[in-house]
């Protein structure tokens, strides 16, 4: 027998294997045990400096690699595995979801197309999602790394769609008018660099103002069209919020789309959380219109507890998705039969070739549990999330700063007598406090000027007492470090 062995591969597959089983086994204890551990804690120096080791020619082995992260990676995650993190917005995760990540590393497929499970895998899961959103389920999809590459995707399909040129075959300049879209105040960031990076111009994102309830204002909207279009821009986009990232407030969706009917826009629809509202019949209503969008985009690893990073994007006229993407390779050309074969090729609809096999923890995901668990998740974190307005609201040392309509709630500590500038700093320290002391993991924004503490729930550990004991936090903390007046 030749001995076709390399050090890559063990020497020992039963060492390997012991020490795979004891791996496992530590992540279990992990999961299990995640209530019982502070919620987050600083990674520490000593922890930081023995991770700056030189690069080395011989390595350590995997054991001694594997105790090397156990001391100093393992404790310092961001926590959001904990049942007390709510902050920006992150999925908790599941148990199933590590034993899919070990087989999707295990198979270490790339994921594009060929004669393999994963594409037709990918495919499946795309129709499910569709349904599961009331999207049309003619529509073309793709699995990406989150809504930020979403939005991108979807808003290149805009662009070439709808700016009269070809602006992918020969360039921006093709454009003969400025191309223009509008996204209320509270769009995502993501929104803003997939403008920049499209070469369209951050500065061709208008800001359009919002009402009481963080809405987009749709009179401002039409107005801001009008005068774009006597200045002799070409206005193309609209992009409507299911969910914004700062307060959870949905556009209405329906009246956007009849808008961008009448006016000849593309409505895109970035629902990165919030569109997984519509698995729930109560709040299903909250996001209609959303199935009329142009194209939607949203995530699987926030409130669908997917492991990271899982997003999707739908376009609804399914031919024009391939438009910015896709450049003919003869050796990426499918054959008739073997491996090459297949009718699907996902590098022909966004910008990664070799792709991780995304679709499998999906699939798993909604093969095991089906979609109730996720669903009832769902309406438990909002219903949580009312309570806790509800809560603060009753609470004579809190200001809710912003209406709850989905998942996330605005607050900040107050006490008589401050100002605005000493209750910001003021409730700054308590958020690093709350998180410091591993109590629980809000994060921040500012609502009108004020900076807030802000509790997004997308988390299916989170219980009663541990809503209990942010607020038992907040108050014990802010009257430790309320400066005293007179
Ligand atoms: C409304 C909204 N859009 C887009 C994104 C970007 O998503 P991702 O972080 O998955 O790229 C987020 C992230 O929180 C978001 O809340």
């Amino acid at each position: 027998m030749p001995d076709t062995r390399h050090p890559l591969d063990p020497d020992d597959w039963g060492e390997f294997r012991a020490l795979a089983h004891r791996v496992l086994d530590d992540m279990i204890a992990y999961l299990e045990d995640v209530r019982e551990r502070p919620v987050w804690q600083p990674f520490p120096d000593a922890a930081r400096q023995a991770l700056e080791v030189g690069l080395s020619e011989n390595g350590i082995g995997l054991e001694a690699a594997y105790e090397e992260l156990q001391r100093n990676i393992l404790p310092y995650a961001i926590g959001n595995v904990h049942p007390r993190f709510w902050g920006w917005v992150r999925g908790t995760g599941t148990p199933g979801g590590i034993l899919a990540e070990l087989i999707t590393g295990t198979l270490n497929t790339s994921a594009w197309g060929g004669q393999q499970a994963a594409p037709y895998v990918e495919a499946q899961v795309l129709r499910w999602l569709a349904t599961m959103l009331g999207y049309p389920e003619s529509a073309s999809g793709l699995l990406v790394s989150g809504c930020s590459m979403a939005n991108l995707v979807a808003l290149a399909v805009a662009r070439d769609a709808m700016s009269g040129a070809d602006a992918t075959e020969d360039g921006l300049r093709a454009l003969r008018r400025q191309p223009v879209l509008y996204g209320s105040t509270e769009t995502h960031s993501s929104i803003e660099k997939a403008v920049g990076l499209l070469g369209m111009g951050r500065r061709s994102l208008r800001r359009i103002g919002v009402d009481a309830d963080f809405r987009i204002d749709i009179a401002a909207l039409e107005r801001a069209i009008a005068n774009d279009r006597a200045a002799g821009l070409q206005p193309i986009a609209v992009i409507g919020n299911a969910g914004t990232v700062n307060t959870g407030a949905v556009d209405d969706l329906a009246a956007l789309a009849l808008l961008c009917q009448r006016e000849r826009l593309w409505l895109h629809v970035d629902g990165a959380f919030g569109a997984l509202a519509a698995l729930v019949p109560s709040l299903r209503p909250m996001v209609a219109g959303m199935e009329q969008a142009d194209s939607l985009a949203f995530d699987l690893h926030k409130w669908l507890h997917i492991p990271y990073g899982v997003g999707c994007v739908f376009i609804c006229d399914a031919p024009l998705h391939e438009r910015p993407f896709h450049a003919a390779a003869s050796y990426l050309e499918p054959l008739e039969r073997g491996a090459a074969a297949g009718p699907h090729d996902f590098s022909r609809l966004g910008p990664e070739l070799s792709r991780r096999f995304r679709a499998l923890k999906v699939w798993m995901a909604l093969r095991a549990h089906g979609t109730a668990s996720f669903a009832e998740a769902i309406e438990r974190n909002v219903a949580q999330a009312r309570a806790l307005a509800g809560r603060l609201r009753a609470a004579s040392w809190a200001q809710v700063l912003a209406p709850v309509s989905l998942n996330v709630v605005c607050f900040r500590y107050v006490q008589p007598g401050l100002t605005d500038r000493e209750l910001d700093q003021l409730n700054r320290r308590i958020l690093i406090a709350l998180q410091e002391r591993g109590i629980a993991v809000p994060s921040a924004t500012v609502i009108g000027g004020k900076f807030a503490i802000r509790v997004a729930i997308a988390n299916h550990r989170s219980g009663e007492e541990d809503f209990d004991a942010l607020l038992a936090g907040v108050e014990a903390i802010g009257k430790e470090l309320a400066p005293i007046r007179a």
